[in-house]
């Protein structure tokens, strides 16, 4: 594995031996890629410009997170509360996963990568969906990186809707209050297909986890950094991970 970090690394200046080849690579990264505003203030540009670099670093960091051996990547884009946010900027959120993938998703696609949505699709731009849903559908079949985009998502608004897909079953007389077990309120997830996030990475400087995945993250390791998402570099996503491989995991046992 190592061989194959320091092969992909080649040429560039980025201390790849910090993540440990013997070590645990997190199965399932989540990041809050959050910063692209105050970027932006801190260059003199205006907000939607921090936007759009933020969009240049995503797959730089899919491509890393698949050669060090990361299986699912999941990267928070557009809370169910960011329509709070001026019109104009909300316009611009939703224009970029069109942009994004009319770039990148041929290379996605050579790469293995299968793409996909999680997040609320009722009130999305007809061509914002129809884009990601291609993408989905060219991508159904790659058994690489699994890059998710929590796309419109919020987590109590999945719980809420897990709540009453749950009653409806049980009032349909297909569950018992018997059968209601963690596991299976999981399978009523957004997340259904996949483990729960090893590790969360939250860029530029808060502490909080702003409405993301709160029932998944029960035993995740948490990372900050106070740098803005588009500064934030391959080195950086390395010491993530390497911080991830000196945590004990205990589970609350000993
Ligand atoms: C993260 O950057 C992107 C989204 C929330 C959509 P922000 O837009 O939140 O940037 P800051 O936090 O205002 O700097
Ligand atoms: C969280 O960032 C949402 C995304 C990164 C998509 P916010 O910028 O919306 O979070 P708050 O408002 O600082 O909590
Ligand atoms: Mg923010």
């Amino acid at each position: 594995m190592l061989a194959l970090i320091k092969k992909w690394f080649r040429g560039a200046k980025i201390d790849a031996n910090l993540v440990s080849s013997t070590g645990d690579i997190p199965r399932h990264v989540a990041v809050i890629m959050d910063g692209n505003g105050r970027w932006a203030k801190a260059h003199g540009m205006p907000r939607v410009l921090g936007h759009r670099r933020g969009v240049s670093v995503v797959k730089k960091m899919a491509i890393l997170a698949d050669s060090l051996g990361v299986k699912y990547l999941t990267l928070y884009s557009f809370s169910t509360e960011n329509w709070k946010r001026p019109k104009p900027e909300v316009d611009y959120l939703m224009s970029l996963p069109r942009e994004f993938l009319i770039k990148e998703l041929d290379e996605l696609i050579e790469k293995n990568v299968k793409i996909q949505m999680i997040g609320f699709r009722e009130g999305l731009p007809k061509d914002t969906l129809d884009a990601v849903e291609e993408a989905e559908r060219k991508t159904a079949n790659n058994d690489g990186l699994i890059l998710s985009f929590a796309f419109n998502y919020g987590s109590r608004k999945e719980m809420t809707l897990a709540m009453q897909a749950m009653f409806a079953d049980f009032q349909a007389g297909n569950l018992a209050k018997t059968e209601i077990t963690d596991e299976l309120y999981s399978s009523y997830l957004l997340t259904r297909s996949m483990p729960d996030p090893d590790l969360l990475i939250r860029t530029s400087g808060e502490l909080r986890i702003s409405n993301f995945m709160m029932w998944q993250l029960a035993y995740t390791e948490l990372w900050f950094t106070d740098v803005y998402w588009p500064d934030f570099s391959e080195q950086h996503f390395c010491d993530a991970i390497a911080e991830y491989q000196r945590r004990v995991r205990r589970y609350g046992a000993l």
